[in-house]
């Protein structure tokens, strides 16, 4: 069996494969990592047959969607799972056949109400329904201390207590447990009674995790992040770095197009720069930027919205438009020059 765990922050994600047959599944993929998995599976010589997620999660962006679509491998939820680009949903007790490997489903709500877990003979993944030295949280979106207070003493903890555990995530760089010792010196999991397991998860009092919103929105619905939105335009563009573009200022062959809004135009800006916001760039483009084959160089203030106006200009057939790499902000801060309105 092949077996990697690859981690990301405190997110901890899994490259699982049959040796004999070259199969391979991947578990809760991180979006960061995307070319990572993509590299890992070919340099391990193994054909990805599904992409799955322990849960919905709240805290960093899936890659499950993406590396789908990449790998033509089908992903895999479970069947409460909001997400529309789930192709095989799962439900308790059902099991998924890589290779010669047996993954069992194992429903467990609790942190979020489609959490499961994924049983092999001798190790179990359990997302983020088990922790070491912890559990999921219950206090986001579909969150139940009771049901978790079911899915743990009911059945995760029923299973062999030799069974090695490797949850979705770890703040302390560990990289598994066993449930015998989770079971023996986890501190959660020494409130055997219901009331008062509910009552320490109900007490506890955690930050929200950041990008919650955007988490939940592209998570559940397969839609793209602002970082995706980005990426993919500055891989249809080329940029100019700030000290090229102040060298050729005066006799440049660059059109310098200001894309941010009036008020921080007429603050101030680069040196003969045009100003077309970028709001209006579609609608008004044809009157303003008459010749397709001008080399167009766009800016805003921290180098982002520039990258998207540049793209769309590609787009739009201004095949020589490019980025500034930096912002006005940026421009400012090295010292070159500017003029005001
Ligand atoms: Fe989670």
């Amino acid at each position: 069996m092949l077996f990697e765990q690859i981690r990301s922050g405190g997110c901890l994600s899994y490259l699982i494969g049959c040796d004999e047959t070259c199969g391979a599944m991947i578990v809760d993929p991180h979006l960061e990592q995307l070319d990572r998995y993509i590299a890992l599976a070919s340099e391990r010589g193994m054909r990805i047959h599904y992409i799955a997620e322990t849960h919905t999660h709240a805290d960093h962006f899936s890659a499950a969607r993406e590396l789908g679509k990449q790998l033509k491998a089908p992903v895999v939820m479970h069947r409460l799972s909001a997400a529309p680009f789930a192709d095989v949903r799962v439900d308790d007790g059902e099991t998924l056949i890589v290779g010669k490997l047996r993954v069992r489903v194992m429903h467990t709500p609790g942190h979020t109400e489609d959490s499961t877990c994924l049983v092999f003979d001798d190790r179990v993944l359990t997302g983020d329904t088990l922790l070491i030295g912890g559990t999921g949280r219950t206090d986001l979106p579909t969150g139940d201390p009771d049901m978790l207070y079911d899915s743990l003493f009911g059945k995760l903890l029923r299973l062999p207590e030799n069974l090695r555990i490797y949850p979705s995530h770890d703040y302390k760089d560990r990289n598994s447990s066993t449930i015998g010792a989770e079971l023996a010196s986890n501190p959660r999991l020494q409130k055997t009674k219901r009331e008062d397991f509910v009552a320490l998860m109900k007490g506890l009092d955690i930050k929200m995790p950041d990008h919650l919103t955007e988490a939940l929105r592209t998570n559940r619905t397969g839609g793209k992040t602002v970082a995706q939105l980005l990426a993919e335009a500055a891989r249809q563009v080329a940029f100019v770095q700030m000290d090229e573009v102040a060298s050729r200022l005066g006799n440049s062959d660059f059109m310098l197009l200001d894309v941010r809004e009036k008020d921080a135009f007429d603050a101030g800006h680069l040196p003969g720069a045009k100003h077309l916001p970028r709001g209006q760039l579609e609608l008004r483009v044809d009157k303003e930027l008459p010749d397709p084959t001008a080399r167009i160089l766009t800016y805003c203030q921290f180098g982002r919205i520039s990258t998207l106006a540049a793209a769309t200009l590609r787009t739009m057939g201004y095949s020589r438009a490019v980025a500034l790499d930096g912002g006005y902000d940026a421009w400012v801060k090295a010292g070159y020059p500017t003029e005001t309105r």
